[in-house]
């Protein structure tokens, strides 16, 4: 009984096998990360997205090129402007990145997005992949990283969310084998645990930070967060004075919320999904997840995004001039420290922290009632020429 279908989803599994060595052999002929000095040129994309992303994106550029002037004067620095990442042009082509799209996002060095719309069930589109997700994959964008700061409670959390493996390497790559049995794959590597969990330590160790943490479920998912948690413990003692330890995910989403003991955490390192979850859960506690700014890194490109969604409504509505570019202004600011303008990057997150916290002279409420997006760009660009 079964024997076809089992021997279909055979078939289908030593295809993902197959796929996933080739991604190991991938990863271990790569080299190390693309030194940004060391080119003649950086090239930036900016590329809108869906909704409100086209607005707040240009918002966010108008500040970059406002910080990178002279650097774009003597051609260190180049934006461009890539469109046709919409769910439109991905629903008409059953594409996740549109081919012409990826070539270009491909030119970049590096890459600020706003945010794109991922169909689900039920709404309007057909189910293409999420298009950050293939970015990720297309341009191995492995460390995603996340801060969360809330200075006033003592918080400074840097969460290294794997990127590339776990439940979303083979996420719509599952088989339902009969009509009662579906199954997914969730994978871990050797080389995909080692690359995110370094980073992690790397980052702790540049910046001062005297402890790691990492999140599995390595009691219950033992082989692969079982790998991940070997491979952290293993990297770990290549570290002295950096302290490491590991909580699972259930307790440490409680620990977040914990105010005697979340304070403690510095950098945390964990696969893909935990840190999906928990990194929402740790904007929330900062003011949302339209709070927070994410870099995903890898070792030839990086992209920069806001976290929040697209907010199509707004756009619907005609205020998609009164979407808040902040996060992505935020993001932008990563960008700059990312590429090695660290005093550039500094000015604006110190502009971004008068203008939303300490003198807040605007206010944005998503409609004509508050400021729009230029409004806030000009108001951050003066706030960082009196500096
Ligand atoms: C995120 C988002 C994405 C994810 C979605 C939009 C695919 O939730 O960046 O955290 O699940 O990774
Ligand atoms: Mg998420």
């Amino acid at each position: 009984m079964y024997q076809q279908q089992i021997e279909a989803a055979k078939e289908h599994f030593g295809a993902l096998l197959e796929k996933q060595l080739k991604r190991v052999e991938e990863m271990k002929a790569q080299g190390g990360f693309v030194d940004y000095k060391a080119l003649e040129k950086i090239v930036i994309g900016v590329c809108g997205g869906d909704g409100i992303g086209p607005a707040i994106t240009s918002q966010a550029q108008r500040v970059l090129e406002y910080l990178l002037a002279d650097e774009m004067k003597n051609g260190k620095v180049e934006f461009k402007k890539i469109d046709g990442l919409t769910i439109e042009r991905r629903a008409a082509e059953m594409k996740a990145i549109p081919d012409d799209v990826l070539a270009e996002l491909k030119a970049c060095d590096v890459i600020l997005k706003g945010p794109t719309t991922t169909p689900r069930k039920g709404d309007e589109w057909p189910n293409v992949e999420s298009a950050n997700v293939a970015m990720r994959k297309e341009l191995d964008l492995f460390a995603n990283v996340r801060p969360v700061r809330i200075p006033e409670q003592g918080i400074d959390w840097t969460f290294y969310r794997e990127n590339t493996e776990g439940g979303y390497a083979a996420g719509k790559e599952g088989v339902n084998v009969s009509e009662d049995l579906g199954i997914d794959f969730t994978i871990a590597t050797s080389e995909g645990c080692d690359r995110i969990i370094r980073a992690a330590f790397e980052y702790a160790k540049a910046n001062g930070k005297t402890r790691v943490t990492a999140v599995t479920k390595a009691n219950i998912i033992k082989t692969t967060d079982g790998k991940f948690l070997d491979t952290f413990y293993r990297i770990a003692a290549e570290y002295e004075g950096i302290a490491a330890d590991d909580w699972y995910i259930d307790i440490m989403t409680a620990k977040l919320l914990d105010e005697a003991r979340r304070r403690d955490f510095q950098v945390v390192v964990l696969p893909n999904l935990y840190g999906d979850i928990i990194t929402d859960e740790a904007a929330e506690l900062q003011g949302g997840v339209g709070t927070a700014g994410s870099a995903n890194l890898g070792k030839k490109y990086a992209m920069f995004e806001a976290i929040h969604g697209s907010a199509p409504r707004m756009v619907k509505e005609g205020r998609d001039i009164y979407a808040d570019p902040c996060s992505v202004i935020r993001a932008g600011a990563m960008l700059l420290s990312h590429i090695g303008y660290q005093e550039q990057a500094d000015k604006l997150y110190q502009a971004l922290d008068i203008c939303t916290v300490t003198e807040k002279k605007l206010v944005m409420t998503g409609r004509d009632t508050g400021a729009t997006g230029a409004e806030f760009a000009d108001y951050i660009m003066e706030t960082i020429a009196g500096l």
